[in-house]
């Protein structure tokens, strides 16, 4: 740790706020406008409104006509009590036939136009001119095969089959690329092109809290292919958080796999923490452990995030009376993503470092916190969800930084956990995003975040 850190840091996190939110073009890329309209606006708003859009939007996908996808589409919204009156008037249109195919129409629609914000293809082939051009813009990228918690052993046969394809597909597509020198090395040494992430939850229908070995042992062949795969062909292999009743079966399975003999000269891989819940920084103890005493040619690459599944953890605990395992104030799980990061910064070369965020304050500090610490620029990895973090992207990659998109392949179905996720996040009382977009002013947004201590 720096001495004196504290003092100095905040002023330094502010300078770089300032300069970096003047790379974006007048905040009219604010993604929440991808969100776009009105419904959105209106959800973040109402909690009923909130969800019966939300279930609206996972039907979507399964709906087989304009007049089923009305039907829904007003079932769910006629449950919402306080109806504002635009939505009183699209109730009406949908009491004729025509009206309802008109509501169908537009309901759809909507759903699509965001959903492909976010997925930016059907498949990695289709994918290819995105992570081309991105490439170009000195921007890597992570494809991440859309799908999860399969329920058949074909379901998850199927998905390592896409991501075995996937992986052949990008590394054949990013070896006829530019070289880009800021992509492809840093300190520790090479950084492969091609990167693909994957869920475990997809990998077998095993996982389970209450046996956690045997969804170990359902996937272990599955994604030990997949790392034989990803050496072979020099890609790199991250492997995503998902719930916490997942964490420890999936933390533990690649932790295991990747201190097999067969993979201590590669391929490269990484693991996801996530800082809201409130035993991460145990978590992080588990994964220098690990790492300290499992000498491997690449070193892991640890993601840091926030997490993507806040409600339904809150939610899960408060029905089965548990304590909340995530922080309940977003300071304190903003102040630990700041103190995760210290760490992992302090860690390296142990690890590399990637920083996966949206939230300028929590960007900013981590530029500020490398700084302080001497690091390279090269050394630290920014990631952004591809649809949401585009712009703050783009002007951390033009101030020489290291970003990678994180880009999301597959159809509407499979996508409709990943969106809604999305639109939980942006439509949550508490979302940098969201404060952006309603003009909180950039000194405030770059404040040391609030703790309940
Ligand atoms: P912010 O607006 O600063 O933070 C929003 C987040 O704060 C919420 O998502 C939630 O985690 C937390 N939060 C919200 N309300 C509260 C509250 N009242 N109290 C405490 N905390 C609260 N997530 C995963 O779980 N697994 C992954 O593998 C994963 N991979 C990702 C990869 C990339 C490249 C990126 C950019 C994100 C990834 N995420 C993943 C999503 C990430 O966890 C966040 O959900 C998302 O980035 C929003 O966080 P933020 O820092 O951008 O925004
Ligand atoms: C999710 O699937 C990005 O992994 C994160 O929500």
């Amino acid at each position: 740790m720096v001495v004196g850190a504290a003092t100095s840091l905040e002023p330094e996190i502010r300078r770089v706020g300032k300069a970096l939110s003047e790379g974006f073009p007048s905040h009219r890329g604010n993604p929440l406008k991808v969100l776009d309209d009105r419904a959105m606006d209106l959800a973040a708003q109402d909690a009923e409104l909130r969800a019966a859009l939300f279930r609206f939007v996972d039907v979507v996908p399964a709906c087989r006509s304009l007049d089923d996808l009305a039907a829904h589409l007003t079932s769910f919204l006629g449950e919402v009590h306080a109806q504002p009156p635009s939505l009183r008037a699209a109730m009406r249109i949908g009491d004729t036939k025509a009206g309802r195919a008109a509501l169908g129409a537009a309901g759809a629609a909507g759903v699509r136009r965001m959903a492909h914000r976010f997925i930016v293809g059907e498949d990695p082939q289709a994918a290819l001119p995105t992570l081309r051009r991105l490439w170009r813009d000195g921007i890597a990228a992570s494809v991440d095969l859309l799908g999860e918690a399969t329920v058949t052993a074909e379901e998850a046969d199927r998905y390592a089959a896409r991501c075995a394809q996937a992986l052949d597909t990008l590394a054949a597509a990013y070896a006829r690329m530019d070289e880009q020198p800021l992509l492809e090395r840093d300190a520790s040494g090479p950084l492969p092109r091609a990167n693909l992430s994957v869920k475990v939850s997809a990998l077998t229908p095993l996982l389970r809290p209450e046996a956690p070995e045997r969804g170990q042992r359902d996937a272990a062949p599955r994604l030990r292919a997949l790392l034989r795969q990803a050496k072979q062909l020099d890609a790199h292999l991250h492997i995503d958080m998902e719930s916490l009743d997942t964490r420890e079966a999936v933390l533990e399975l690649v932790l295991d796999l990747l201190a097999e003999a067969e993979f201590a000269d590669g391929p490269s891989a990484g693991v996801v923490l996530q800082a809201y819940l409130r035993d991460s920084p145990q978590t992080l103890d588990t994964i220098l452990e690990w790492a300290d005493r499992t000498p491997r040619a690449l070193p892991l690459v640890v993601r840091l995030v926030k997490g993507a599944y806040w409600d339904h953890e809150v939610v899960e605990a408060r029905q089965h009376g548990w304590s909340v395992p995530v922080f309940e104030r977003k300071g304190d799980c903003d102040a630990n993503f700041e103190a995760l990061t210290a760490r992992l910064l302090e860690a390296r070369p142990l690890v590399r470092v990637a920083i996966a965020s949206h939230n300028l304050r929590s960007v900013a500090h981590a530029i500020a916190r490398n700084r302080l610490l001497d690091g390279e620029p090269r050394d630290v990895e920014f990631q952004v969800l591809r649809g949401l973090g585009d712009d703050l992207g783009r002007a951390l990659a033009a101030s020489g930084l290291r970003v990678r998109s994180y880009c999301p392949v597959g159809d509407l179905v499979a996508g409709m956990a990943y969106l809604v996720r999305r639109l939980l996040e942006n439509t949550a009382n508490e979302s940098f995003l969201a404060d952006q977009a309603h003009g909180v002013p950039l000194e405030q947004l770059l404040a040391p975040p609030e703790t309940s201590t």
